[in-house]
């Protein structure tokens, strides 16, 4: 009968991540919205996939988007949900600004129609749910079936639009009429180019661009609310220090990797065994067998990160070759490829510009624009999932505030 391995050191957690003998396990109750997409895939197909859309996760253009995109698509984004609140809700405000972007990596042509960009953002949010049911609290046939709807819907709505003048693009330069440098660079270009070399279905493209825009945009959001609640509640004990994140982005970033490290996105990984096997920490497995990796316990395992390991501390000392934010971005084949865009990279691995990564550079955004904890609505947990996640956290804006933290 197969049996569950549950891994919880952080030698054996990263062991099981990077075991090629154990294939990707989270999405199965999910498959319906998961089949063929990346992160499921396994072997050969995963290899080729991947190295196909690695194409587009370039540090030259994570540079750009940090300088120039992201704090605009923020404030952007913000402004419209200041303007109905004095107390504004910022998981929303992050998720939205977040879920732009990401639909550029995907590849849809997203317009100044609010209505329809929240029309994407409901979606997302559906899709999301159905596709990690796994930790769903609620009626998981529900939750699958309304998933499917709302592909449906994105299929209509978003994805078709965008495929017909992508395949148009694509028809033109191989008919020599256009460069192709004039290609959009996304999911969606490089799959419907790639389409015949790889015995690509509709299906597979369809879910794999459905797939990054809450991918993104989701767990992005989560992360930087929790960061930005550690910034408030270190501000509380030690108060200044908020200036001094303003100043320091490198500072912040620290803040933003010890989150990170205490709240991964999923609190376990799963895996299914395809064959017999054993991992090099001496745990063994059979073919069927799955193997749960709690998150949480490898990053906090004391071994590693010290005895003090469960608590915030944005100056412990993390040992070499090993990552600040411990295996919260997963670890070998299928690490995340938001990785450098959404947490940058530690000091001394970036080759140019240095790389803080989106969730500091949003965080940077909001306390220089003057963001305080409001006190009128307290931080609210989601319970309808088994993932530690706010399900609202609102700031208010001082400009008292934000010209103290930015004196000059
Ligand atoms: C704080 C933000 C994020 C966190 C914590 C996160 C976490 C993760 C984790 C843990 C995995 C590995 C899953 C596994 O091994 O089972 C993963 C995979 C992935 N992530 Fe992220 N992610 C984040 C942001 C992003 C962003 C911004 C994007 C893209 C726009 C992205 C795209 C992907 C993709 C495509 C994969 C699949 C890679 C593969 O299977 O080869 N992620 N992510």
């Amino acid at each position: 009968m197969a049996e569950t391995l549950r891994l919880g050191s952080w030698a054996a957690a990263r062991e099981a991540l990077r075991h090629r003998d154990l294939r990707q396990g989270l999405y199965d109750e999910g498959r319906a919205l998961m089949d063929g997409v990346v992160v499921n895939l396994h072997g050969g197909p995963h290899t080729e996939r991947r190295r196909l859309e690695n194409r587009l996760f370039r540090r030259d253009t994570f540079a750009y988007w940090e300088a120039e995109l992201i704090p605009v698509l923020l404030r952007e984004t913000l402004a419209t949900h200041r303007a109905d609140h004095p107390d504004v809700d910022i998981v929303p405000v992050v998720r939205h600004a977040m879920l732009r972007l990401a639909a550029c990596v995907a590849g849809l042509d997203i317009g100044a129609d609010t209505a329809d960009f929240l029309r994407l953002a409901g979606l997302m949010t559906r899709l999301a749910s159905a596709s990690t049911v796994v930790h769903a609290t609620g009626d998981k046939t529900t939750i699958v079936a309304d998933g499917l709807a709302a592909l449906d819907e994105f299929k209509s709505a978003f994805l078709a639009p965008a495929w017909a003048r992508r395949e148009t693009l694509i028809q033109d330069v191989r008919a020599g009429k256009r460069q192709e440098s004039d290609l959009p660079r996304d999911v969606l270009t490089l799959l419907l180019a790639a389409r015949a070399d790889h015995d690509l279905s509709s299906g597979d493209i369809e879910r794999e661009v459905a797939y990054f825009p809450w991918v993104g945009s989701h767990s992005t959001s989560i992360a930087l609310v929790h960061a930005l609640h550690h910034c408030f509640e270190a501000d509380a004990r030690g108060p200044g220090l908020i200036d001094a994140l303003v100043a320091t982005p490198e500072l912040l970033q620290r803040f933003v990797h010890e989150s990170l490290r205490l709240h991964p996105a999923s609190p376990e990984a799963v895996r299914r065994a395809v064959s017999d096997g054993q991992l090099p920490t001496g745990e063994r497995f059979a073919a069927g067998d799955t193997v749960v990796v709690d998150m949480f316990a490898a990053n906090t395992d004391k071994a590693v990160f010290g005895d003090d390991a469960d608590r915030f501390d944005p100056t412990r000392t993390i040992p070499v070759g090993v990552t600040p934010w411990g295996l919260t971005f997963g670890s070998g084949f299928h690490a995340c490829l938001g990785q450098e865009l959404a947490g940058g990279l530690p000091p001394g691995q970036s080759d140019g510009d240095r790389l803080f990564g989106a969730i500091t550079v949003m965080i940077s955004t909001l306390l220089t624009a003057g963001a305080q904890r409001s006190t009128r609505h307290p931080p609210v947990r989601d319970e309808r999932t088994t993932r530690p996640v706010w399900r609202s956290y609102h700031v208010v804006f001082e400009d008292h505030v934000a010209r103290e933290r930015n004196p000059s």
